[in-house]
């Protein structure tokens, strides 16, 4: 039977572009804009184009020349981080200001692919729409608008294949090439293919921990390399997981990681973490793929190129693989899903893949909607991840090795650090929120990184089920965390002055803001106001040291309660309304602002109330935004 999915037709070189370059610039921090970008240099080199990538960055300081005109043609990815450039494109951002910029772009062709995320709703697209404009505004000539792709949406991948589509075609309308039949399905991402060999004569549990470990580790290090960017990866002991919530049904952790010698952060910094998939998953995957929960298996690529977390070439366990090396729930894609389509021996399961992956017809360019209603209600509204698929597909015939070459590869999540090194050397902290829930089809969602730090104080790398053989038993050190420092810089940094510090922090939105306070208290700065937001007493968290700060003088303390019976309810931005007067006076006095959490209505309704109270105070409609080009109105918010 066919177990691995043929792969989308080439339409083959096309005449008119052969020999002709292609530059393709991405800025990127957490890889998405990257994955894109590798697909239109895929399609490119397809083309049979000269084709070259290069971070923004690199652009600048390689002094990579640009195609001019017929020539060729230049494609921009790139991502948006709190409205700021991605980490290997701030040289970029400041090189389109310079003469040499204008030099090098007029007359050269380009398009201009942005990742977003909505729910950043002020600064969504910003740096993508900058770039585009300044090129063009530098002479440069566009060959499509600019496409815009919203992360959150689940829809990124349509937007971006409708852009590339778009692109392509006017590609070759402008070198007067035919366009090709069947040019939509060349657009899927090619997916790598891997061949599991499995060790009849080895299980799990004989393999040395040590070794597994040992491979585990190294495959993240190179899993990770994009982004650690400069930063130091350590393993990390957990030294203190405590619950932080007084509520049944939530639960919020505070966890304390011992940092070893050398490695250092400021307070604001993130801590990158690098979580593990729930075992009721994996386990699910195990059974739908074949694979017995102690296999140990060698892979190796048999086809496409290999995502760098994939531990080729040595022996792994089957369940590390799973666990730690693959994002296993996220809601599957169109290029899954054309993929299984191929793979489905009943006519009718292999007709309803095949529509929920189509994008539409094309030709003119346009990609028309085929069927996005059905992607829309079976994949988007239902949350259905891949091994939800592929259970409702029992026809499919998969490998699990094209299957590992369907996953995307795992990436790190990032908590804002709760501690200052002033306060605690040797020691960050972090506030994590435990994400638990019911998708609509009834598919228990447990957060992949949260509930894998909340098992960490006692969780085995191989759980007993796994190796029940493991020294050590479920009660026995955890396996040390995957970690590094995130250096925020400037955007999220205390001033190094006796200025007053106001912060706004609701709900685990407070964990910079302690790190900031204990960084202020070290230094003897006394002027430090918070504006703290919680449901009830069971939320409140960090409230004796919060108290303890506010009786001692060092803090101006306002709690909102949003859900605290006998009290209305109150928002952290009703609290600084009526705290006007003060926030006026601090402002007018240089304070610095620092708001975290909710970037998808608690940050903009805090943004919009401070605008409004500081124009009615006198100092202009635009205070707040000259606050934050001088670096006094900082937000660290997520979605
Ligand atoms: P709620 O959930 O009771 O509406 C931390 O999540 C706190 O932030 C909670 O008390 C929550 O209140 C509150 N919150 C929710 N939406 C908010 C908004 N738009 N602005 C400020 N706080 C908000």
């Amino acid at each position: 039977a066919a177990t691995a999915p043929s792969q989308p037709a080439d339409v083959g070189e096309v005449e008119a572009l052969k020999g002709k370059r292609l530059v393709v610039l991405f800025g990127s921090n957490m890889g998405s804009a990257e994955d894109f970008a590798d697909r239109t240099l895929t399609t490119g080199k397809g083309f049979g184009m000269v084709a070259e990538k290069h971070s923004l960055d690199k652009l600048v300081t390689a002094k990579v020349m640009l195609p001019k005109g017929e020539d060729g043609l230049v494609i921009v990815v790139t991502s948006v981080y709190n409205g700021q450039p991605p980490d290997n494109a701030r040289r970029f951002a400041a090189w389109l200001d310079t003469p040499d910029a204008a030099a090098a772009v007029e007359g050269v062709r380009f398009a201009v692919f942005g990742c977003g995320n909505k729910q950043w709703a002020a600064t969504y697209m910003q740096f993508p729409r900058t770039v585009s404009e300044t090129l063009e505004s530098l002479g440069g000539l566009p060959m499509v608008p600019m496409g815009e792709g919203d992360m959150d949406s689940g829809e990124a991948e349509l937007s971006f294949t409708r852009w590339q589509v778009s692109l392509v075609v006017a590609l070759l309308q402008a070198h007067g090439a035919r366009i090709p039949d069947g040019i939509k399905e060349t657009l899927y991402p090619k997916l790598p293919v891997y061949s599991i060999f499995h060790k009849v004569d080895a299980k799990a549990e004989e393999i040395p921990v040590a070794t597994l470990e040992a491979n585990l580790q190294e495959a993240k290090r190179q899993a990770l390399r994009t982004f650690l960017a400069g930063n130091q990866a350590f393993l990390a002991e957990v030294s203190c997981n405590r619950e932080q919530l007084a509520a049944p049904d939530r639960s919020t952790r505070h966890i304390e990681v011992a940092l070893p010698d050398g490695v250092s952060y400021a307070a604001g910094d993130h801590l990158g973490v690098v979580g593990g998939n729930p075992d009721e998953v994996v386990f699910a995957y195990m059974d739908r793929l074949g694979l017995a929960r102690d296999a140990v298996v060698r892979i190796e690529l048999e086809e496409g190129s290999s995502s760098s977390t994939v531990p080729l070439g040595r022996n792994v366990a089957a369940y590390a693989v799973l666990a730690y090396h693959f994002e296993l729930q996220q809601l599957a894609s169109r290029a899954q899903l054309y993929a299984l389509s191929k793979l489905a021996c009943e006519p009718a399961e292999a007709e309803h893949l095949r529509t929920l992956a189509d994008f539409g017809r094309d030709n003119s360019g346009e990609v028309q909607g085929g069927s996005p209603d059905a992607f829309e209600r079976y994949v988007l509204q239902s949350r259905r991840t891949l091994l939800e698929v592929l259970q409702e597909h029992p026809s499919v015939e998969v490998s699990a090795g094209a299957v590992l070459g369907m996953l995307p590869p795992m990436k790190p999540r990032y908590y804002s650090i709760s501690s200052s090194p002033k306060h605690s050397p040797g020691v960050a902290t972090v506030s994590v929120s435990v994400v638990q829930g019911t998708s609509p089809t009834g598919r228990r969602h447990l957060g992949l990184c949260s509930n894998y730090l909340k098992a960490q104080a006692c969780q085995k790398s191989f759980p007993p089920s796994v190796m029940p053989s493991l020294p050590g038993g479920p009660s026995g050190k955890g396996m040390p965390l995957f970690t590094f420092v995130k250096d925020t810089g400037s955007s999220f940094r205390l001033p190094q002055s006796d200025v007053p510090v106001i912060m706004v922090g609701p709900g685990t939105g407070v964990a910079p803001m302690r790190g900031f306070i204990q960084d202020r208290v070290a230094d003897g700065r006394r002027e430090n106001v918070l504006f703290f937001g919680c449901r009830d007493e069971s939320d409140y968290l960090f409230k004796d040291e919060l108290q303890a700060w506010e009786a001692d003088g060092s803090l101006k303390l306002f709690v909102a309660f949003s859900r605290k019976e006998g009290t209305p309810k109150t928002y952290v931005q009703h609290l600084v309304e009526q705290e006007k007067a003060l926030m006026v006076e601090l402002v007018m006095k240089g304070a610095h602002v620092y708001v975290c959490g909710d970037a998808s209505k608690m940050a903009p309704d805090v943004k919009a109330t401070v605008a409004r109270l500081l124009s009615e105070a006198g100092h202009g409609e635009d205070c707040v935004d000259r606050m934050a080009a001088e670096g006094r109105y900082c937000e660290d918010v997520w979605a």
